[in-house]
């Protein structure tokens, strides 16, 4: 079992398996309202059973390379996670995502987590293009694509429905070689 450390509070990632299926779902319930805004995350998941069916869907995609799940535990408490989706190593692209319970949030968690899936995407798994996807409305998601080096490409306007209303969704991506510009600049402050 690995564990990587996220600096030094305490913070480690490791990957999420169907047996975490009750610290999953006590991570959803203490974030369900905010975690839900902009997307269904985790909204299937209202039991242990239907916990453990969205963690088998990510492990099933992990046995068919097309995605992944890793959870972010803070001080022995699983807080939320990172994750790949539409993966494709042939074609080079991939997607990423990401949620925190409320208590988690405005310290830099998903910045560091997403700093080490992003190195391990591009260089372990060679994919070219790494697509962020957010509703407009969603700031902190959008804050921190920006402050890992996504760039904006377009709005897919009133694409995402949810919860009654039409979302404009924002597509962010990241090339290859920004990560790279992007990691070593963080390296170097
Ligand atoms: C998206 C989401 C994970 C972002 O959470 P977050 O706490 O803002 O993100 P981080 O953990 O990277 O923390 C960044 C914040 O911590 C602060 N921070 C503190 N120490 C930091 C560090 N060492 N490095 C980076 N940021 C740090 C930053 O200043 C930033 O605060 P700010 O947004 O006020 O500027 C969270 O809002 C969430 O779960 N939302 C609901 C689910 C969701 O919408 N997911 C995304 C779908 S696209």
């Amino acid at each position: 079992m690995y564990a990587i450390p996220l600096g030094d509070e305490g913070a480690e990632l490791r990957p999420l398996e169907t047996w975490h299926a009750e610290e999953f779902l006590a991570n959803l319930d203490r974030g369900r309202e905010f975690i839900g805004q902009y997307i269904p995350f985790g909204s299937r998941a209202t039991d242990v059973d239907s916990a453990r069916s969205t963690l088998q869907r990510y492990t099933d995609m992990r046995a068919a390379d097309t995605g992944s799940y890793h959870g972010i535990w803070l001080d022995g408490r699983l807080v939320g996670g990172v994750l790949t989706l539409n993966f494709d190593a042939a074609a080079g692209n991939a997607e990423v995502g990401c949620w925190l319970e409320p208590a988690a949030t405005g310290r830099g968690l998903i910045t560091r987590a997403m700093r080490v899936l992003l190195d391990w995407v591009v260089e372990e798994r060679g994919i070219h293009r790494v697509e962020w996807v957010a509703a407009s409305g969603n700031v902190a998601s959008l804050k921190v694509a920006e402050r890992l080096g996504f760039r904006k490409d377009g709005v897919r306007r009133e694409a995402h429905e949810w919860r009654g209303k039409r979302h404009d969704l924002e597509i962010w991506s990241l090339l290859a070689p920004e990560w790279r510009s992007a990691r070593d600049a963080h390296k170097d402050r």
